[in-house]
């Protein structure tokens, strides 16, 4: 038996542990803002927070993450206005939309544990999250807008 907390909510899961976790949020408690792109962590749509740090729920398997906290896109703020959302809304930045919810995850924890990223600190850390549609400018000026706090 597996316990987490998802979003503030404790869970358990007694199910298979090598479910990873991207498919016990979707599929078993109903959290289909996580997206599936390319299972082998590659492309960062899947991107949650555990423990407060981004990671790829496709290869977590929910063996991993007994007794962690997890955080998706539902939980990031409770009326969607975690400072990256409100810079993203402002700056229009989603095209198609499937990459975004990992993006701002992304982005999220990027200004946690660095609030005034460089040019390069957001390329660096941004670049492991794919974006079909190429957002990638409106991207980085949201991340840049969220750093001043507006
Ligand atoms: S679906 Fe997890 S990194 Fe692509
Ligand atoms: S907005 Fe379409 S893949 Fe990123």
């Amino acid at each position: 038996m597996i316990k987490l907390t998802v979003n503030g909510q404790e869970q358990i899961w007694d199910g298979d542990p090598s479910l990873p976790l991207l498919w016990y949020l979707r599929d078993e408690i109903g959290l289909t803002g996580t997206k599936f792109g390319c299972g082998h962590a590659l492309c960062g749509s899947c991107t949650v927070h555990i423990g407060g740090q981004a990671a790829r729920s496709c290869i977590t398997a929910m063996s991993d993450v007994g007794g962690q906290t997890v955080t998706t896109i539902e939980g990031l703020d409770p009326n969607g206005d975690h400072p990256v959302q409100k810079a993203w809304r402002q700056e229009n930045v989603p095209q198609c939309g499937f990459c975004q919810a990992g993006q701002i995850m992304q982005a999220a924890a990027l200004l946690k544990e660095n609030p005034h990223p460089s040019h390069e600190d957001i390329r660096d850390t941004m670049s492991g999250n794919i974006c079909r549609c190429g957002c990638y400018q409106r991207i980085e000026a949201a991340i840049r807008l969220a750093a001043t706090g507006a």
